[in-house]
Order: structure tokens, then sequence, then C-alpha cells
């Protein structure tokens, strides 16, 4: 059994051990779990520091910093989008995380987040279904079927039992990576040659396209009475998926307003269009679904706090599972005021083991 190491010491997940971890606790119960945890972090909203995430826009894609704090611990994550990487066979979306102990500053946590981000992604979207999307809710459309697409697949399995996908892609070789990767695990699957005939009977539709720019995924003659629609893709300013008529017929449900008006599909609309906070439905404070022939729609943009809790989450299983590395991160003089005394016995004990090599 490994314990967490000191507090000089960083555990680090790379991307091979969050893979190991994902796969050890079982992606379903990892997916469970973490929408547990984003639930609970929604339930206490009001505690954390928030603001919209800092982004640095350039032609071909977007950086982005995450940060929150629940006055405990501290999070942010380094996230970018840039969608024209896959054809330089690059992944569009990256990340790292990092949590830190709000009492003395130090870093608790350093992750990678690329796969993180997508767990977080896609069991944030089933948490807000499972408010939001009709009770009887077994179909999904998923247009776009790139990095995200799996997850968001079977988030919606293992949380709200959703297991009929229709999936649409402008490339055909992208739903046929989706379909062979989720095969034997419990899913009827339809791959469409067209969005309109995706959608045809979906309770839910999830758009979750790259695209760097107001495109038009669903139009409004698409969307029948009932529909939930989990809106993934558009989460950039200039960057949507649905035509703004169907914003109007819809109920929106935002994670936080402030950055969603500027990023989210409700960019289209004025800045007083109502929305309503997901937390808010989820302390019942406010209504979620009211009837089965209205239409919900998650404007999906990604918050601070989802990274937070994901990073917190996966920070609790690191002792049981030992999935880290012990990163030497944090400068620990034996007196804490004598950081220049530490780098000239650095120097002394290199100049003892190999004099040549010390360049002045
Ligand atoms: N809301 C969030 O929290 C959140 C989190 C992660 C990613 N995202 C966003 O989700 C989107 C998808 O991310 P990804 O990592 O899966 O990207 P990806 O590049 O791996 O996949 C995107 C897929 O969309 C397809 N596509 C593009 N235009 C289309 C169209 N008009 N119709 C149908 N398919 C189309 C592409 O062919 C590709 O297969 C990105 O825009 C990303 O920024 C949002």
């Amino acid at each position: 059994m490994n314990t967490i190491p000191d507090i000089n010491i960083v555990p680090f997940i790379s991307v091979d051990n969050m893979m190991k971890l994902v796969l050890k606790v079982g992606i379903d119960t990892f997916l469970r779990e973490l929408a547990g945890v984003i639930e609970e972090d929604f339930l206490r909203w009001e505690t954390f520091d928030k603001t919209p995430r800092i982004a640095s826009h350039s032609e071909e894609g977007v950086i982005e910093l995450m940060p929150t704090s629940d006055g405990k611990l501290y999070g942010f994550k380094y996230v970018n989008g840039h969608p024209k990487n896959t054809r330089q066979g690059r992944q569009t979306v990256t990340a790292f995380g990092v949590l830190s102990d709000v009492g003395n500053g130090y870093p608790m946590l350093l992750s990678e987040m690329t796969i993180l981000t997508a767990l977080r992604t896609a069991a944030t979207s089933a948490v807000a279904a499972k408010y939001l999307a009709r009770t009887d809710a077994k179909s999904m459309a998923i247009i776009g079927n790139g990095a995200q697409s799996e997850f968001q697949a079977r988030a919606f399995k293992a949380i709200l039992g959703v297991d009929q996908l229709r999936l649409y892609d402008i490339d055909p070789a992208a739903s046929l990576k989706c379909q062979r990767n989720l095969e034997g695990q419990g899913f009827s699957i339809l791959i469409c040659k067209s969005a309109e005939e995706a959608v045809e009977g979906a309770d839910i539709i999830t758009t979750v396209t790259a695209d760097k720019q107001y495109a038009t995924i669903l139009t409004d003659n698409m969307v029948g009475p009932g529909t939930h629609i989990n809106a993934v893709g558009g989460d950039c300013p200039g960057k949507t998926e649905l035509h703004r008529d169907i914003l109007l017929r819809s109920d929106i449900f935002v994670e936080y307003p402030m950055q969603t008006r500027i990023e989210g599909e409700v960019q289209q609309l004025p800045s007083d269009h109502p929305v309503t906070e997901l937390w808010q439905v989820m302390s019942g404070l406010a209504d979620g679904r009211k009837t089965d022939r209205q239409i919900t729609l998650f404007d999906s943009v990604g918050f601070a706090i989802e990274d937070f809790s994901a990073l917190r989450y996966v920070r609790s299983k690191l002792a049981a599972t030992g999935f880290y590395e012990r990163l030497d991160l944090l400068a620990d003089p034996d007196e804490p005021r004598d950081l220049y005394g530490m780098l000239l016995r650095c120097e002394a004990s290199m100049l003892s083991t190999s004099p040549q090599k010390i360049v002045s």
C-alpha cells in the first residue's frame, strides 16, 4: 500500500498512470463516483471563488486557465482548444491541472487532464441530463464522433442507462472509430448519414463537434418536443453549434452564466435572456424539466469547479492505487530562508563528483 508522500514531494499523475487509475477503478465506477463528487461540489456552489476562465485567443485556437478555490483547496486547469490540430495528428483539446493547499500554498497534485477532462465533461453532461432529460430517455444522438464522444456515451449509459446510440460525423471514419471503440460495451449503435437522420427519434441530442466558427449542427426543425440537448462543442466566442431559433424554444441551463454568456450557445442571444444555473436545479432552488414536451438545453462550456472536483476525486484515489510518481517540484532548504545556500551546496556536491561539468 502506498501513502501520499511528504508535503515537499508533489504527486504527479502522468497520462500512463491516469489510464491505469481509471481502468483499475473501472470506467463506469470512475464516471459514477466522479459525477457524485461534481454534484457534491455543485451543491456547495456558493462556497467557491468563481471567475470566467482566462482565455488567450489566436487564429488557430485558444489557451485557457481555469482557477477556483473552496477556501481550503485551490485548483486550476490549463487547457487548449485547437480544432485544426487533428489534421496534424494532434489532439484538439489537451490539459493539465494543479490542486493546492490554500493554507500554505503548496501544490498537492499535478495531473494530466486530457483524459480527465473528457471524463469530467462526460460526467457533468450526464449529471445535467439526470435533472433535465425525460426520465424514460434511452436513446442519444451523438453528433461529432471525435475524442470526447465515447466518454459521453459511457457516462450516459453508466449514470442514466442510455444505451441506444445514433452517431453522425462529417468524417465517416470518426463514426466507425467510435462504433469500434464502444463494441461489446452494451450499446446498440446506428451510424447515420446525416445529422437529420441521427436526431430522428433520439431522446437526447449531444453535439460535440469541433470547428472554430458559428456552425449550425442543428436547425430548429430537427428538434422535437421533449428532447434534451447536451451542447458540448460550442465553448468559445465565435464557436457555436445550434441555430439561434432552437435557443428561443428551449429552457436553457448553464454552469456559470458570466462565462457561458461569453462562450456558450447563448452568446447568440441578448445578455439578459433568461438562463437557469444548474447548481440551483440540483439544490431544488430552481425547476429543471417540468413537462415531457419541454425542450431542455444544457449549454455546456466546462467550468473550473468541475475540474476542481475531478482533481479532488483523483487525489482521493492515489493512496489506495499508487498510480502516481513523486515529483521533486518544491525547493526544500533545511533553513527555509537559505535557498541560495542550498544552491551553493548543490554546486559543491556537483564539483566533488564531476568538476569538469560545471560551467560558470
Ligand atoms: N463543454 C465542455 O466542457 C467541453 C470539454 C471538452 C471539449 N469540448 C469541446 O468539444 C468539442 C469536441 O472535442 P473533441 O476533443 O472531441 O474534438 P475532436 O476534434 O477530437 O472531434 C470533433 C469531431 O467533430 C467532427 N465535426 C466537425 N464538424 C462537424 C459537423 N459540422 N458535423 C458533424 N461532425 C463534425 C469532426 O470530424 C471530429 O470528428 C470541441 O469543440 C471542444 O472544444 C467542450
